[in-house]
């Protein structure tokens, strides 16, 4: 960490010293870790929209100027030269594989695709309209009945395998998912297929067919993992390091990063970003819901839009635009009227005042949802896809958490506003 200089805190006419420490890519931080044993104060950041948890060398976002860089290398280069599990390979281990590398990993992973035969029973257990991912949850959490010899977190070669293991079995399990809600027997992957083809045929196969997968949607679906595979401190990497600071296993800590990826304003954005359009229909419903989303007492937001961190164009979006693009004019829908009303909504909404002066812009979820309602997914399965293209994010960051040297359980403070002390009063009194 490199401390070039320091800030001065002024307190009750008492000075604290601050060191500022200097990234590498971003802006300075304060460090106040000493703060409340030197000085017996808090800082207070709901949200944490001015705190870094952390040091980490695996993601930066610039909000400003609209950069994602993975371990240095652009979002926009990737997505367009490379592919998911060579982005695996750069998130886990920092640098770009060779070519001998390369297979070698992603041999690991073909080979760790099955999970326990016992695990399919576990679905039983849910009824069939259960969310995809409340399935996800459960059996995520309970591999860690599973993979015993992948729990201790203090053996370099036991998180290794556990990082392997999620990595191949998230798909598997996420399209089990599907297959059960679906009502159709589970497809066992196959090695012979690469990583977004075996997840479409686990999703699409059935026993009384045979099934090609169309290189167009796999290729696509690929772009689309790549995309999602890591953002920094996000709401739910932050809940998987935190859980991780507690000394849980792996599988435990990712089922708590599935958990917190569900939520609308959050991964399950994409999801309630094409039921939003669905809903609006046609171009001409557009500017209803747009003042929908700038009155302050409808509780309504364009889902797909605004992010904490970017404040220009998400990257991912400007990538993910260009795909539906492709994908939907290769397939033949290119009219499909659901891309139409989310081009014409961006339209509206980036000429809009409110949008404007807020600095909303469409994000990672405003045209993923297009691209896999095209392909044949229903919306319940377009988080689950989030879910198994982060895991290896969540997985990177939950390593590169447990070998800092500095790392400690995580534990805030708060700013308690509720009673002081007072006495019981027995209920006959009350
Ligand atoms: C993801 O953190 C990550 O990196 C997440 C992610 C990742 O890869 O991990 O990028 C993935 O979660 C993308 C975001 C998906 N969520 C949505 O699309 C849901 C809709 N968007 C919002 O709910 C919102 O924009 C958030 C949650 C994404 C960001 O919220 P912030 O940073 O807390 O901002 P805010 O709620 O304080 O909003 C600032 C202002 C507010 O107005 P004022 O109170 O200042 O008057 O902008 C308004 C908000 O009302 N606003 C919106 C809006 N988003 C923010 N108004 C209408 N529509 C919206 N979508």
């Amino acid at each position: 960490m490199d401390t070039k200089t320091k800030a001065t805190l002024t307190l009750d006419g008492k000075s604290y010293d601050l060191p500022v420490h200097a990234p590498t890519l971003g802006p300075n931080v304060l460090d106040i870790r000493k703060l409340y044993a030197d000085a017996g104060v808090f800082t207070y950041d709901p949200g944490f929209t001015s705190t870094a948890s952390c040091e980490s060398s695996i993601t930066f976002i610039d909000g400003d100027k609209g950069e994602l860089l993975h371990r240095g290398y652009s979002i926009d280069e990737l997505a367009e030269h490379s592919h998911f599990l060579e982005v695996c390979y750069l998130l886990l281990y920092g640098e770009l594989p060779t070519a001998a590398q390369l297979s070698d990993f992603e041999g690991r992973v073909t080979r760790h695709t099955m999970v326990h035969e016992q695990m399919h029973y576990f679905f039983r257990g849910f009824r069939r309209d259960s969310h995809p991912m409340a399935t996800l949850v459960g059996v995520v959490g309970a591999m860690s009945a599973f993979y015993h010899d992948s729990l201790d977190i203090n053996d370099p070669w036991q998180r290794e395998v556990a990082a392997i293991r999620m990595i191949a079995k998230l798909p598997t399990i996420a399209a089990m998912a599907f297959k059960y809600s679906v009502g159709q027997p589970f497809v066992y992957p196959k090695n012979s297929l690469d990583y977004a083809g075996n997840f479409l045929h686990m999703c699409f196969a059935i026993p009384a067919e045979d099934y090609v997968v169309n290189p167009i949607l796999s290729k696509a679906l690929d772009r689309i993992m790549m995309l999602h595979a890591d953002h920094e401190q996000n709401a739910s990497t932050s809940t998987v390091r935190l859980a991780g600071s507690s000394g849980a296993n792996p599988f435990a800590c990712i089922a708590a990063g599935i958990a917190c990826l569900w939520g609308p304003a959050h991964g399950g954005a994409n999801q309630a970003c094409l039921e939003m359009l669905r809903e609006i229909g046609t171009v001409d419903r557009i500017p209803e819901f747009i003042a929908r989303a700038k009155n302050k007492d409808d509780p309504f937001r364009l889902m797909g839009f605004g992010h904490r961190v970017y404040k220009n164009f998400d990257p991912r979006a400007k990538v993910m635009k260009e795909s539906a693009d492709e994908v939907l004019g290769l397939l033949g829908i290119e009219n499909n009227p659901t891309l139409q009303v989310a081009k014409e909504m961006e339209r509206i909404a980036l000429e809009d005042d409110y949008f404007v002066s807020k600095k909303l812009y469409p994000n990672v979820d405003f045209y993923s949802g297009i691209i896999l309602d095209a392909m044949g997914f229903p919306t319940s399965m377009f988080t689950p896809i989030f879910a198994l293209s982060r895991t290896v994010g969540w997985i990177s960051q939950w390593k590169e958490m447990i070998a800092d040297k500095d790392q400690k359980i995580g534990r805030p403070r708060q700013l308690y506003v509720g009673e002081k002390h007072r006495k019981y009063v027995d209920v006959r009194h009350r």
